[in-house]
């Protein structure tokens, strides 16, 4: 599956000298170890029948608490220049649990991989609440701590990711921890983490870090038609998706209509949420085809919406899928980061595409080289284009416990074997590996 005409016969162009190479992961999908930290949501969430479609727990997941040393390896194997990991909020929070990611940062400097830990994605500790403002306090202190243990060692940081799934999710459709259906009722939750990375980039910044950003999802948005009800609605699918995070920590305001329905004093909060950053981390799958409510069944990657939103979502047809069904679009990738540019002018920092993958089984994983090929040339084309990007972090290191997909879904460069813990590297860990040697 070759989405470019360049791939494969050509190499890939050069990108600046000192582009940042990584590869990502998160806590709660990799970790383990779950008797050594406390309970989060996923935690109550995945025990509760039905959720997670193959029943399965992250309770072990890829045992990376134990087996870090080798993950290490295969990281500097591969010879990327930095590791993006989330800290587990639960994890710190239960007796000696900072000392594992000492030791995870010490290995990964020993190995000459700087590490880029992100505060939260999205095990947050089972007693809390997005719907409370005080878990924003909570955050700002919980980040305080994580600084105040790594900040010697660890000198870019990542506040919170995606934000707007989690919220989405977590808290509107249901289908992700905590598991509510609260549609519009979510929008606090999506204030209160707003008002929590501001406070975490200010505690960041008292902690003495100058690299500090976040890692928001992105895509373009395509209207179905050119029917201005499709229109409009593909807009409002936007301000919900893309602006309703980027608009105020880059603008320090909401989208129209969104403020009012804000709780707190949106004056003083947005001036905290809007601090000035160091860089905006962008992951990017693919667009979305959006339309006026009602016609086709609709999904938002892979799950069916509710008829009550005012908006559907359209396949995007004529493009090779992933194995979760996602369409693979790597122009949508220009697209998207030219529009960023063009909309957020001299408020965007240099950008970071913080995550970028696909979905496919197999050892000898051709379709994702294909994938990873074809986004490195859009991402090049947004650089000549004149967009600021600094680095490309690959999802994921490893195949990882996927949500409510369970181990369904292989996003990795490396294989697992969940039954034995045998991570074995496919053909792209071999192939991204190569072209970082060529990067130099
Ligand atoms: C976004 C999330 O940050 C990550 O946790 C997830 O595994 C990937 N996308 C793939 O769905």
């Amino acid at each position: 599956m070759a989405t470019d005409p360049r791939a494969a016969t050509h190499p890939l162009p050069r990108f600046p000298d000192g582009f940042l190479w990584g590869v990502s992961t998160s806590a709660h999908q990799i970790e383990g170890a779950v008797e050594l930290r406390e309970r989060s949501v996923w935690d109550a969430f995945t025990a509760e029948p039905g959720r997670v479609k193959d029943g399965s727990t992250a309770d072990l997941a890829c045992d990376h608490y134990h087996r870090y040393p080798e993950d290490v390896a295969l990281l500097a194997g591969l010879g990327v220049d930095a590791y993006r990991f989330s800290v587990s909020w639960p994890r710190v929070n239960s007796p000696g649990g900072l000392d594992f990611y000492d030791r995870l940062v010490d290995a990964l400097c020993a190995a000459g991989v700087r590490p880029v830990p992100t505060l939260f994605h999205w095990d947050l500790p089972a007693e809390l609440d997005w719907r409370q403002r005080d878990t924003a306090d909570r955050f700002a202190e919980y980040t305080a701590v994580v600084a105040g243990r790594l900040g010697d060692r660890v000198g870019k940081w990542i506040t919170l990711n995606e934000p707007a799934e989690h919220t989405l999710l977590g808290h509107a459709l249901g289908v992700h921890a905590p598991g509510e259906r609260l549609l519009f009722d979510a929008l606090p939750v999506a204030h209160h983490q707003l008002l929590a990375h501001g406070l975490a980039v200010r505690a960041l910044r008292a902690a003495g870090a100058t690299d500090i950003g976040v890692a928001n999802s992105h895509g373009p948005t395509w209207p179905a038609s050119r029917d201005p009800a499709d229109r409009e609605a593909a807009d409002f699918y936007d301000v919900l998706l893309n602006r309703l995070f980027a608009d105020p920590m880059l603008l320090g305001r909401y989208p129209d209509g969104i403020g009012e329905l804000m709780p707190g004093d949106a004056e003083a909060d947005l001036k905290i949420v809007a601090e000035p950053l160091d860089f905006y981390g962008i992951n990017y799958y693919a667009p979305a085809r959006v339309g006026a409510p009602g016609g086709e069944a609709s999904e938002f990657g892979g799950v069916p919406l509710p008829a009550e939103l005012p908006f559907s979502v359209h396949e995007i047809e004529g493009r090779p899928r992933t194995d979760f069904g996602w369409p693979v679009v790597p122009e949508g990738l220009t697209e998207l980061l030219t529009g960023f540019r063009d909309r957020y002018g001299d408020r965007l920092p240099p950008v970071v595409i913080t995550e970028n993958g696909c979905s496919y089984e197999g050892l000898d994983d051709q379709d994702r080289i294909a994938y990873l090929d074809g986004h490195l040339r859009a991402l090049h084309d947004a650089l000549t284009a004149g967009v600021d990007v600094r680095g490309y972090f690959v999802w994921s290191l490893m195949d990882n416990f996927e949500w409510a997909e369970g181990y369904a879904r292989r996003f990795g460069l490396v294989h697992v074997d969940y039954a034995t813990q045998k991570r074995t590297p496919k053909a792209s860990y071999r192939w991204f590996r190569d072209v970082l040697r060529a990067q130099g």
